[in-house]
Parts: structure tokens; sequence; C-alpha cells
């Protein structure tokens, strides 16, 4: 195992009802907020009048954001952050999926700054400029999914180069996120279901990546993957079961909190890939995720063979009865890709609307230059050179 620092400061209120707490916890913050969320659902149900007037009964003021596209711009940040400074707002409220939630962090960049939020993400150039300003930043997530909720990071794209690349700092961990799983009971089925396979990729990733000698982190990510596993055809069946919803958000927000990955480290490879993929086709990231998942497995697994037979062991009930270990290993891929298919994200190019492979040299090259840092390669337990890359997108076709 590893030696690692763990510092994550973010309170947590948790629960049914909780998101009436945030003019109580945001009067901490400061007196006047710019809420940052989406184009349509947050307004659409109520929830961004809900959140002002909890904030206005304790004399906090606001004004809306509410541009912020799925897979958020820099030009829709920039455009808030300069918002935010015009109207003298002292804090930012993210309120919705992962994209208003990251765009909030990055706003908090912007409006503290003035400076063009593009200039910090860490997008392959030598020298990315350090985050010494940032507003101080609640998140109150409505879809299960990124765990932007409790972490520091956001995923920002370009839309003039195409490129999706990370901003990370540690001024970026909200004070506090209200994670209430009432206001996910509106998600269509599409966005619970890719939410649930990024929760899954968020613990996988790492797992197979990672550390060898990490049992309590490869244990806490088998129970991760086996409660959504478990809570995610509940909520696809029946989307206003809240015992489904609440486990499916703590999921989230645990998967990416640091907890489970700390001592195990490992890269992520899949999700380098899809960010080629969603900042090229602005296709969703828990589809994207779906898409590619099973054929890096398939590219990984002999070099992995304890990691893959252990999944295979404990998610999908595979017993030794005298196979090998590669052999559990490839069961683990057939596996996860049953489990795909019963919740409708089996997916080929075609299905998330790419049908031609012309982008796809583009897209692994901006995949190593951001991700790499500074090697030709993507690292993986079978390291992934350009070629490879672009082969494993072919093979999605
Ligand atoms: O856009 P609005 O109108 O808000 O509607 C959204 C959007 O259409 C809708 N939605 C959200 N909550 C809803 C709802 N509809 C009805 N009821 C609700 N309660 O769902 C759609 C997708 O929303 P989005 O925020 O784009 O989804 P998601 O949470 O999957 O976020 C994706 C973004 O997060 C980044 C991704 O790359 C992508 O840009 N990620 C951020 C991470 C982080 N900060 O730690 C890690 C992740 O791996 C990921 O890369
Ligand atoms: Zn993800």
């Amino acid at each position: 195992m590893k030696n690692f620092i763990f510092h994550n400061p973010t309170k947590i209120i948790f629960g049914a009802g909780e998101i009436a707490n945030v003019g109580k916890e945001a009067r901490a913050l400061g007196e006047k907020a710019i809420i940052v969320t989406g184009k349509r659902s947050s307004s659409a149900h109520g929830i961004i009048n809900r959140v002002t007037d909890y904030l206005e009964k304790e004399g906090v003021s606001a004004i809306v954001f509410d541009k912020i596209e799925p897979n958020p711009r820099t030009t829709t940040i920039d455009e808030a952050g300069k918002l935010a400074r015009e109207n003298g707002c002292g804090m930012v409220i993210g309120v919705g999926g992962g994209s208003p939630m990251d765009a909030a962090k990055a706003v908090a960049v912007a409006a503290a700054t003035g400076e063009p939020i593009w200039e910090y993400v860490s997008h392959g150039q030598p020298l990315v400029r350090p985050i010494i300003r940032a507003l101080p930043l609640a998140e109150i997530p409505t879809l299960a999914a990124t765990g932007s909720e409790f972490n520091c990071g956001a995923v920002i794209s370009n839309w003039e180069t195409h490129e999706k690349a990370p901003l990370t700092s540690p001024m970026l961990f909200p004070k506090f996120s209200i994670i209430d799983p009432e206001l996910t009971l509106t998600v269509p089925r599409d966005y619970t279901i890719d939410g649930g396979i990024d929760i899954i990729s968020h613990v996988i990733e790492g797992f197979f990546t990672g550390d060898d000698n990490t049992p309590v982190q490869d244990r806490f990510s088998m129970s991760i993957v086996r409660t959504v596993m478990e809570y995610l055809p509940v909520a696809m069946e029946n989307p206003d079961n809240i015992q489904a919803r609440s486990q499916l958000s703590w999921c989230s927000a645990v998967a990416l909190s640091g907890i489970i990955n700390n001592g195990r480290g490992g890269p992520f490879p899949l999700h380098a890939m899809e960010h080629a993929l969603s900042g090229h086709y602005d296709i969703s990231h828990g589809r994207g995720l779906a898409l590619l998942m099973p054929r890096l497995m398939e590219y990984t697994y002999q070099s992995r063979p304890t990691k893959f037979a252990m999944m295979a062991r404990e998610l999908f009930g595979e017993t030794a009865d005298g196979k090998s270990e590669l052999d559990l290993a490839r069961a683990a891929i057939e596996g996860m890709t049953q489990f795909l298919k019963s919740v409708e994200r089996y997916l080929r190019m075609p299905d998330v609307g790419i049908s031609n492979d012309m982008k796809f040299r583009r897209m692994a090259e901006d995949t190593i230059r951001i991700y790499s840092r500074n090697r030709e390669y993507l690292d993986n337990p079978r390291p992934l050179y350009k070629k490879d890359i672009v082969r494993i997108f072919d093979n999605c076709m």
C-alpha cells in the first residue's frame, strides 16, 4: 500500500429534505451568492426557487446563472465569473449534476481572479497556472454520478479546441454539500443509468490499475459496485424509490472522495479516454464510459489477472471450480458485459451518434497529451500507446 495524505474538508449534510438547511449553512460563507445551475431541470423541478427562498430566509441574497450545458464549457464559465464579479457575489452554490457542480468550482476561480478559466485547467501545457484564489463554494447534487460534491476536481471543456481536461485544487473542495436524494427522484432513466456506470467506473478503474496490496480499498470498491448493481435496476424500475436513490447518492459521493483510492493510487485511463470522446462528440460521460469499459477491460485483464479474478468472484459469484486465474479474469469481462446489457448500456459508437473514425487519431493524441504527464503512452497495467487507444476506439465501432 502506498503512503498518502488524506484531507477532505467538505462537510456533508445527507438525507431527504436536508436541502432546507442551505440558508443556515450558506450564511456562514457570505451575504450574496451566485447559484450556478443547468439550463432546465433544477428550475423546472422547483429546486432553484426553494434554494433562493431558504437563502433569503437567512438573509442571504442570490443571483441565478442557469446556462450551464452538460460537459461545461470555458466560455459559459467565464461569462458566469464575470456576472458574479459585477454583482459582488461572495460565494458560489452549484446546483445540478456534475456539469453545474464542476462549473460552480470553475466559476469560484473565475469570479475570484477575473482571469480566463482555461489558464487554470491542466490541458497539457508546460505550466499550469496554480489556483491561489477562489470564492467559497457549496454544492447541491441533483444526480448521483460524478462525486463532484465530495471532491476538489472539475472537468472543463474548451469547445474551440475540443479539449476536455481537469481543474483541480484543494481550494475547490466545497465548504459544504447537501446531498438530498429526494432531488434525484426526477432524474430520467437514461441519466440514472449513466450515473450508475460513472460511479462503478470511479472505483473499478483504481481497482484494476492501482497497487495490489490494498484489501480494504478493494473490498470497499467491490461493496460500492455491488450496491450500484443492486439499486440501479431498482431506480430504473421505480424512479421514486427513495431507498434506491439514497444508496446511489451516497455511493456517488464516496466513490471519488479519496477514501476508496487512497493508498492504492492507480491511473484513470478509462476516464482519460472518455474525456476525449465527450470533448469531441459532446456525449454523456456515463455513456462514454459504458462504451469503452469492456474494451479496456479486454485490453488489460491479462496484465492484472488477480484483480480481475477477484471481480469475477465478488461481483458475479464465479467460483474457482478448477478454472485458472486467467479463466476467472475473463469471466469478469463476461460478467460486466452481461451487466451492461441488463442496464441497456452495452454500446457501440453508433449508439452514441458516432458513425465514422475520422477523429480517433486526434482523440488518442489528445488523451495522451492531456493525461500522460509528458510520456508517450497513457498509464495502465498494460500501457496504452496512441495506436492502442485508436484500436480501442475502433473496437467500439
Ligand atoms: O442540464 P440540466 O437541465 O440541469 O439537466 C441535466 C442534464 O440534462 C439532467 N439532470 C440533472 N439532474 C436532474 C436532471 N434531470 C432531471 N432531474 C434531475 N434531478 O441530467 C443531464 C446530465 O447532467 P450532467 O450534470 O451533465 O451529468 P453528470 O452528473 O453525469 O455530469 C457530467 C460531467 O461531470 C464530469 C463529466 O466529465 C461531465 O463533464 N465529471 C466530473 C467529475 C468530478 N468533478 O469529480 C468526475 C467525473 O468522472 C466526470 O468526469
Ligand atoms: Zn466519471
